[in-house]
């Protein structure tokens, strides 16, 4: 008989399993991936791995950009220089849904619709099977999903969504298109929506940290029939620190590091990427200084900076933040010295922080995990896919599940 290679292995393995032997991996190499470069000047793995780190500060600027853009290199890379990272392939390994639905939308259909987001709702449309309630569409945004549903199922679909503008526009394009959908202005985080869910089959793409966990919360409390999520933005919330589903798990993370597991760049533009990289370069400079000015190395996070203030030059820049961060700064500053000195600094904090990014995946699947078992442990039948190229959207994972029937 054919050995079962270790990814087969682990995709048959059950969500509770996967959980904990996510939780213990990420646990035991806390060492590498926790230290933020941006941070923290050298990590101690530094010392630990000095042949990882001298490769690494060795990388050009195309090799930089390859290993950014292509996890499975880099995976292959780091790997040969640490063998636990050899693991992260098998461990956040998942199938993709099967396709349900097989006739083609009318291309004309997309109209206004942004592109990426048309193949978003396109690709999970195809992966979905109609259900036998009516659709609830949870923090639906302008709606495209929802309307797309309404129309293809002739299916009654109500969207809640807090942005009265949104609601607005969303019905007019309802009505416009004649499809059974209603929107009800709601703050799902407040008011009571128990009614919206007890018998729909509830939809949330792309609903941010609170707003999927809410979801969570309220399809166990109403003892709703069936769900389809789509998770995003796992890092934002209201609270300082991440609370697990299940408390039995190891790691206990502060919501700040859960940006992690969203920390991409195979959506970005080249543009955005640039001014990222100006942006870092200069907070890592302005950082540099007050350490110097303050004769003290402790990290102090910042508020966000203005997109404006990257238009001027870096010493304009630095006047500003000076102001707002109540750093006086001498008469004579060396501002050339301390601008090549940002860069040299960015230089090293691009390339050290992509061992952390090698755990990125594994991190999100450790929060999906997590929101199975507990679905599973409250009578759910649970499944976890992907729907589409991370292309799409790296936020390609869809946890589906269905009421246990009573016997
Ligand atoms: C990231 S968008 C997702 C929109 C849509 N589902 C999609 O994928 O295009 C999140 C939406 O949630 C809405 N939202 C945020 N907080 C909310 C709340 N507390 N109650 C209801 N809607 C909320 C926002 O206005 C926004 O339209």
């Amino acid at each position: 008989m054919e050995k079962p290679s270790q990814s087969s292995k682990v995709s048959r393995m059950s969500y509770s399993s996967r959980l904990q032997q996510l939780d213990s991996f990420l646990a035991e190499t806390a060492s590498l991936w926790q230290p933020q470069p941006f941070k923290v000047r050298r990590p101690t793995w530094c010392s630990d791995h000095p042949e990882l780190t001298h490769a690494l500060l060795a990388l050009d600027a195309p090799s930089l950009a390859y290993f950014a853009s292509d996890q499975k290199a880099l995976i292959d890379f780091i790997s040969t220089h640490i063998a636990q990272i050899t693991l992260i392939p098998s461990l956040t390994e998942l199938p993709t849904a099967p396709s349900k639905q097989h006739h083609l939308i009318a291309p004309h259909q997309s109209s206004g619709i942004p592109g990426r987001k048309w193949q978003q709702i396109t690709s999970l449309y195809h992966c979905l099977e109609k259900p036998a309630f009516a659709i609830t569409e949870w923090c639906g945004g302008k709606a495209y999903l929802g309307q797309l549903l309404a129309r293809e199922w002739q299916q009654q679909v109500i969207t809640l969504e807090q942005n009265a503008q949104l609601i607005e526009s969303g019905q007019v394009a309802a009505d416009k298109q004649g499809v059974d959908q209603t929107f009800a202005m709601v703050d799902v985080l407040k008011d009571s929506v128990s009614q919206y869910l007890s018998h729909h089959h509830t939809i949330a793409l792309h609903a941010c940290g609170d707003l999927h966990r809410e979801l969570i919360k309220q399809i166990i409390r109403t003892n709703a029939p069936s769900f389809t999520i789509i998770p995003c933005c796992y890092h934002l919330g209201h609270h300082t620190n991440y609370t697990p589903f299940n408390c039995s798990l190891k790691l206990q993370l502060s919501r700040e590091t859960l940006r992690l597991a969203v920390n991409e760049t195979v959506t970005a533009h080249h543009n955005e990427v640039q001014n990222r990289n100006l942006d870092m370069a200069w907070k890592l400079g302005f950082q540099q200084l007050r350490a110097a000015l303050t004769k003290s190395s402790e990290y102090h996070a910042f508020k966000p900076v203005p997109k404006a203030w990257l238009k001027g030059d870096f010493k304009e820049y630095c006047e500003k933040l000076s102001e707002r961060e109540q750093l006086t700064l001498p008469e004579h500053v060396d501002w050339q010295t301390w601008e090549n000195s940002a860069h040299q600094r960015q230089h090293d904090v691009l390339r050290l922080q992509l061992l952390r990014q090698c755990f990125k995946r594994v991190l999100e699947l450790w929060l999906i995990m997590d929101m199975a078992v507990y679905l599973e442990q409250h009578d759910y039948i649970v499944s976890v896919h992907t729907f589409c190229k991370r292309t799409i959207t790296p936020r390609n994972i869809i946890i589906e599940g269905k009421r246990r029937l009573p016997f």
